[in-house]
């Protein structure tokens, strides 16, 4: 009996343990939920983690939605930490910003 309680206990500590975790991850979660709806502030963070936006910039205004669309769904499957929900929001923005718009494009040109 004795045995079986103590089992029990550390299975009853491990859950908390694991929802303490869950709990301590959440506020990080709704700090990138903030940036959710915010196109610039979504490529600036999520498409310059493998190349500038020097990339992103020469194809504005040479796309169309259903391009920016098959674009990043390219580059979510090479790894761009991005949702469904950030992936239209990222899709709407580039689609709609004209060619050398800042901050994708550097100001000088
Ligand atoms: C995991 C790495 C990675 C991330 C993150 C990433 N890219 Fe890319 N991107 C690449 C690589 C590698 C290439 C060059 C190969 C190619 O063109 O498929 C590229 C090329 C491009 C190109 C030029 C080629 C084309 O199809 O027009 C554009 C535009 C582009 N990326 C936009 C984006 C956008 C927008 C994001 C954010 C949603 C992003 N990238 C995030 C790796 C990445």
């Amino acid at each position: 009996m004795g045995k079986t309680r103590n089992g029990l206990v550390l299975v009853i500590l491990c859950v908390l343990c694991v929802s303490g975790l869950a709990l301590f991850s959440a506020p990080i979660a709704d700090g990138a939920e903030a940036v959710a709806n915010d196109g610039a502030a979504l490529v600036m963070n999520s498409c310059t983690l493998c190349h500038d936006t020097q990339r992103v910039c020469k194809a504005l205004g040479n796309k169309g939605k259903d391009g920016w669309d098959i674009t990043v769904t390219k580059m979510i499957f090479k790894g761009a930490p991005v949702d469904h929900e950030q992936k239209q929001v990222i899709v709407d923005w580039l689609w709609n910003l004209p060619a050398g718009s800042p901050p994708v494009c550097p100001k000088e040109k």
